[in-house]
Formats: structure tokens, C-alpha cells, sequence
């Protein structure tokens, strides 16, 4: 069945669900935008200054988080469904197959997400803590708010109990101020190995805010895509159907949207490989021809050849991650793996000292 649209683009499953039970979902459902309106614009100022002046660099790159505007979020939940990206399959495998060993070594526990995006392989674990009994909490958050907004009605109307409070935002805004739970712990959940996309040094800076935001005996959830064959991988990131080119490209009508440039797509193409001596994939945005592109009233210059970086995905090693968690003063508590060694989910624990 067809969801139609209300005024406000939300969508309501209007012809079989009783009124009852959607006032029910919107009394479970609470929303906040972790950007305060006075703030907003000097985070717009502050973010069109960080995409400016990693423009100006030798090597153009960008934050990957300018993928995930709502047709990026589209682009990348259909990702996960192609054949040659297995990284949410086999997670989701793990997840499904070990949720309920996840939950008893933690107990009743308010799931926290950052990146939640469909949220689909979470559901393993509400199930398992469903099953716990007790409290249903789930607190999601993403940078789009309609992806957000979109799957969070869809868990309410599945998990009757569940209660939802989900915050647009980026890590770093959620982790300083996300206000505690009044359940008796949480687990931070981490999942998609989205932790790839960020530099070591922008791990080490991560994983110090989750240190910080978790409180003594809380739990965190960490999903990482392991060392594989490099032809595995690659074929992961160029996919037959070009749909991770589109997602790539779309970064480019995200930017002209959003800081006002004129980025014109033809002048790109979608270039991916997995770099070996750094373990990553690398996404760029190769420039076909010469040209100007002008963000607002600043210009910058493009010579053919010449790419964005678009993103990075590197690959782990669980005993690295395992020590590096270690050090924050996240105890590793477990790890789960798929039987063909693909991607890890690792469990650790906020030390009490
Ligand atoms: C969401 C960051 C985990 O790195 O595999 C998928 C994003 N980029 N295809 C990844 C992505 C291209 C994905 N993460």
C-alpha cells in the first residue's frame, strides 16, 4: 500500500491506520534540533568556512557528512541492498543472529544511535530488548530529518511500547548535549563501520566524546568493517548499477543547495579505490575539464584531472580498535563476527574508576 503525504511531507498511513493509534506514535515521539536557532546561522557560517577552506587545499576533500541530505540518505539506504556492498548485510546477519546475546550482557538499556538512518538494523536489538522486558527507549540521530522523522513513525507503529526521542544532528553536537536517561544504563551504538569515515586522529577525538558522554558502566556498540581482498572491496564502492556514483555526485547539487554554488555535475565523474597502504577506500569527484565554480562570492578553480575527495572508508583490524577502545577507558567487553571474518561488532564498557 501507497503512503500518501500530508501537508507537511510526513507521511501517514492514512487508510488503515485508526486516528487512535497515530495520535498514540506522535504522544511517543519527541524531535529536537540539537543546533540552537540563534546558533544557526554561525554553524551555517562556520560549515560554508570548513567546505571553503577544504577547497582551497592542494587535495580538495570534503566531510563526508554532505552525502546525507534527503536524496543521499535514499541513495545510500539502496547502497545497502546491492549485491556487491556487503558490509549491511553481514552486519545485519551479526546483529540478527547475536542481539539477544548483546542484551543480556548489558541489561535493560536506553539504545542511543548516532547515524541512525533507517534504523533498520536496530530493530534486531529493540527486539532483543523487548524481549528483556521492561522499558523500550530508542534515541536516534542523523543529520536528516526526514529520513529521521520518516523511521521513527515506522518503529512507533511496530513496537508499541517504544518510546522515541530523536535528535537532528551531527556527532559532535549530540554527544556534548544529549540529556541523560532516566533508565539505569544506555548503549551507544555506533553501527555501519561509519566510524571509517573519519581519520585516525578524528577517531581518537570521537571516541574521547564518547568517553565523555557515556557515564561510568554504559555501553558502547561499535560495528567495523574489516581487512579484506582489494578487488572485494572495490567492487563493494563501483557497483554495476552506478548507484554509488550517483550517491557520490549528489554531494554536488547538496553543496549548490545548501551554500549556494553552481557546481554542474557533467563537469565530474565517480571515481572509487581501495588505497592499501592507508586501508581505505577512497570516494573522489574526478574534474573532467578545466573550469570555475563559484560558492557564493568566493571562486574556486578546477584543472581536468584534478579530484574532491569525497570520503574515506577505512578498513580495521578488531585487535587495534579493541586497544584503541581500551585506551578511552572503553573496556572491551566482547566481540561478534560473521563465520567469514568480514566486518566486527564490538561491545565495550565505560570503566568505572
Ligand atoms: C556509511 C560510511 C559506512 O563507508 O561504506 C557506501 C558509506 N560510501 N558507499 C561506507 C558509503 C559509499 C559507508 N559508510
Amino acid at each position: 500500500m501507497e503512503p500518501v503525504k500530508n501537508t507537511t511531507g510526513s507521511k501517514i498511513l492514512a487508510t488503515f491506520q485508526t486516528p487512535e493509534r497515530e495520535v498514540n506514535i506522535e504522544s511517543r515521539l519527541q524531535l529536537e534540533t540539537y543546533i540552537a536557532s540563534a546558533d544557526h546561522h554561525a554553524v551555517e557560517a562556520a560549515d560554508r568556512r570548513e567546505v571553503l577552506s577544504r577547497l582551497a587545499q592542494p587535495q580538495k576533500t570534503l566531510p563526508a557528512k554532505y552525502f546525507y541530505d534527503a536524496r543521499g540518505s535514499e541513495l545510500f539506504e539502496e547502497i545497502c541492498g546491492l549485491p556487491e556492498y556487503y558490509p549491511t548485510r553481514t552486519e545485519a546477519w551479526i546483529l540478527d543472529r547475536y542481539a539477544g546475546e548483546i542484551a543480556s550482557a548489558t541489561g535493560l538499556c536506553e539504545l542511543v544511535e548516532l547515524g541512525s538512518g533507517s534504523s533498520t538494523k536496530t530493530r534486531a536489538l529493540l527486539d532483543s530488548y523487548c524481549n528483556l522486558g521492561g522499558a523500550l527507549r530508542y534515541s536516534p540521530i542523523d543529520v536528516s530529518r526526514t529520513i529521521l522523522t520518516d523511521s521513527a513513525r515506522q518503529l512507533l507503529r511496530d513496537y508499541p511500547t517504544l518510546r522515541v526521542r530523536g535528535a537532528i544532528a551531527t556527532y559532535d553536537h549530540a554527544l556534548a548535549s544529549l540529556p541523560p536517561t532516566d533508565l539505569p544504563s544506555r548503549m551507544l551504538v555506533f553501527l555501519g563501520s561509519s566510524l571509517g569515515n573519519l581519520t585516525p586522529g578524528e577517531c581518537d577525538r570521537l571516541f574521547d566524546q564518547v568517553q565523555g558522554f557515556l557515564d561510568a558502566g554504559e555501553y558502547f556498540l561499535l560495528g567495523v568493517d574489516l581487512h579484506k581482498s582489494t578487488a572485494q572491496l572495490e567492487a563493494a564502492y563501483n557497483d554495476s548499477r552506478g548507484v554509488t556514483a550517483e550517491f557520490n555526485l549528489n554531494v554536488l547539487a547538496h553543496l549548490n543547495r545548501r551554500f549556494g554554488a553552481n557546481f554542474d555535475r557533467a563537469n565530474f565523474e565517480h571515481w572509487a579505490f581501495y588505497n592499501e597502504g592507508d586501508r581505505q577506500i577512497e570516494l573522489h569527484l574526478r574534474c573532467l575539464r578545466g573550469h570555475e565554480v563559484t560558492i557564493g562570492d568566493r571562486s574556486i578553480t578546477f584543472t581536468e584531472g584534478e579530484t574532491i575527495r569525497t570520503e574515506i572508508s577505512r578498513k580495521f583490524d578488531v585487535e587495534a580498535v579493541w586497544q584503541q577502545l581500551d585506551r578511552h577507558d572503553l573496556e572491551p567487553i566482547n566481540v561478534w563476527r560473521d563465520p567469514q571474518n568480514w566486518f566486527a561488532s564490538i561491545l565495550s564498557r565505560r570503566r568505572v574508576r
